[in-house]
C-alpha cells in the first residue's frame, strides 16, 4: 500500500464520496409503498376538523372522505387504516358491529369512490364503548376476554361485508386472531387477511390518539390486556401465538421505543412485519418542529428509516402524506 493510501478499514470512506455512491450502497430505502395512513371517521356532516395534538390530521365525516382519499391516492399511498367515532357509545360498543355503523358506512363509501385504495379497519371496541375499554367490562371492572372475542369476530365480519380489504384486530384479547379467522371463514370470507396487533404495549405514546378517538378508559387502564413496556420475551410469545392462530401480518406497536422488538419479530418470522408509528411519536416530532427545535422533515425521514432498518415491511404512520411528498 502506498504511504498515502487509505487503510482497508476505511473502505466506506471511499463509498461516501458522492451522492451516486451513497445511493448505490444505501441499505435502507423508505418507499411510499410501505405506508398506511390512519384516518379518523366521525359521525355528522361536513366535518373536517384538525385534531389538536396531531397537526395535519383530521376528523372527517363520511361525506368529506372522498376528497381526502383523492389526495392519498394521488400521493401513491397504498392504503388507509380506519378508526371510527360513532354518534353514540354504549357499554357493548354496539356501533362497532352495526350494519350501518360509522365505519361500515365509511368502508362502503371508500370502496365505491376509490376501489383500488386498500381499506384496512381497526377491529376493537374502545372507540365505541362508553367506558372506553377494548372489551366487555364485568361488574368487578375486569374485561371479559371470551365474551369480547365474539363481538370482535362480529365486527370483523361486518367490515368484510361492507367491503374492507384487510382487518386489523387491536384489542389484545387472548385468542382474537383465531376468533376472527373462524368468524370470517364461517361467513365465507376465506380470503380476508388479518393484520394482528401482535405485540402491543401499554404505552403513554397513545395519548394523542385517545384524544382523537375519545377513547381514554373512564376507569383503570389497559395494563391487564396490553403488554408491559419492559417485556421483550413476552412479545415474542405474543407474536408466535398470533402466527399460530393464523395471522397474515404481525404488527409491533408503538414503533420507535420498540425497535428491538421489531428487529426480534423480523428474526423469528418470515411473515410481513408491520410497525405502528403511533400518535405520540408523531406529536413529539410535530411539536418540536413547530418550535424549530429540530428539522421536522429530516427527523421524520430518519425515524421512518430506523423503523424500516429494524425490520418492518409496513409502516403505519401519520407522517405518510408529508413523507410521500418528500419522497416524490
Ligand atoms: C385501539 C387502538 C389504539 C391505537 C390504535 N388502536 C389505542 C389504544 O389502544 O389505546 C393507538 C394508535 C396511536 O396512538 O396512534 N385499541
Ligand atoms: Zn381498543
Amino acid at each position: 500500500m502506498p504511504d498515502n493510501g487509505l487503510p482497508p478499514f476505511a473502505r466506506y470512506r471511499r463509498l461516501r464520496t458522492s451522492t451516486g455512491l451513497r445511493r448505490l450502497v444505501g441499505e435502507t430505502k423508505v418507499s411510499v409503498d410501505d405506508f398506511i395512513y390512519p384516518l379518523f371517521i366521525t359521525a355528522g356532516e361536513n366535518i373536517k376538523a384538525e385534531i389538536p395534538p396531531m397537526p395535519g390530521c383530521y376528523h372527517l365525516s363520511v361525506d368529506r372522505l372522498s376528497e381526502e382519499l383523492d389526495e392519498i391516492e394521488a400521493l401513491g399511498i397504498p392504503g388507509v387504516l380506519l378508526f371510527g367515532l360513532p354518534a353514540e357509545k354504549d357499554a357493548a360498543g354496539t356501533d362497532a358491529y352495526a350494519e350501518n355503523g360509522i365505519i361500515q358506512q365509511a368502508i362502503r363509501k371508500a370502496k365505491r369512490t376509490h376501489p383500488d385504495l386498500l381499506v384496512i379497519t381497526d377491529v376493537c371496541l374502545c372507540e365505541y364503548t362508553n367506558h372506553g375499554h377494548c372489551g366487555i367490562v364485568l361488574e368487578d371492572g375486569t374485561v371479559d376476554n371470551d365474551a369480547t372475542l365474539e363481538l370482535l369476530a362480529r365486527e370483523a365480519v361486518s367490515h368484510a361485508h361492507a367491503g374492507a380489504d384487510l382487518v386489523a384486530p387491536s384489542s389484545m384479547m387472548d385468542g382474537q386472531i383465531a376468533a376472527l379467522r373462524n368468524g370470517l371463514d364461517n361467513a365465507g370470507f376465506l380470503n380476508m387477511p388479518i393484520m394482528a396487533y401482535a405485540a402491543k404495549y401499554s404505552s403513554a405514546l397513545f395519548g394523542p390518539f385517545r384524544v382523537a378517538a375519545d377513547s381514554a378508559p373512564e376507569f383503570g387502564d389497559r395494563r391487564s390486556y396490553q403488554m408491559d413496556p419492559g417485556n421483550a420475551r413476552e412479545a415474542m410469545l405474543e407474536v408466535q401465538s398470533d402466527i399460530d392462530q393464523g395471522a397474515d401480518i404481525v404488527m409491533v406497536k408503538p414503533a420507535l421505543a420498540y425497535l428491538d422488538v421489531i428487529r426480534e419479530t423480523r428474526r423469528i418470522t418470515d411473515l410481513p412485519v408491520a410497525a405502528y408509528n403511533v400518535s405520540g411519536e408523531y406529536a413529539m416530532v410535530k411539536a418540536a418542529a413547530e418550535n424549530e427545535w429540530l428539522d421536522g422533515q429530516r427527523v421524520t425521514m430518519e425515524i421512518l428509516g430506523s423503523i424500516k432498518r429494524a425490520g418492518a415491511d409496513i409502516i403505519i404512520t401519520y407522517h405518510a402524506k408529508e413523507a410521500a411528498r418528500w419522497l416524490a
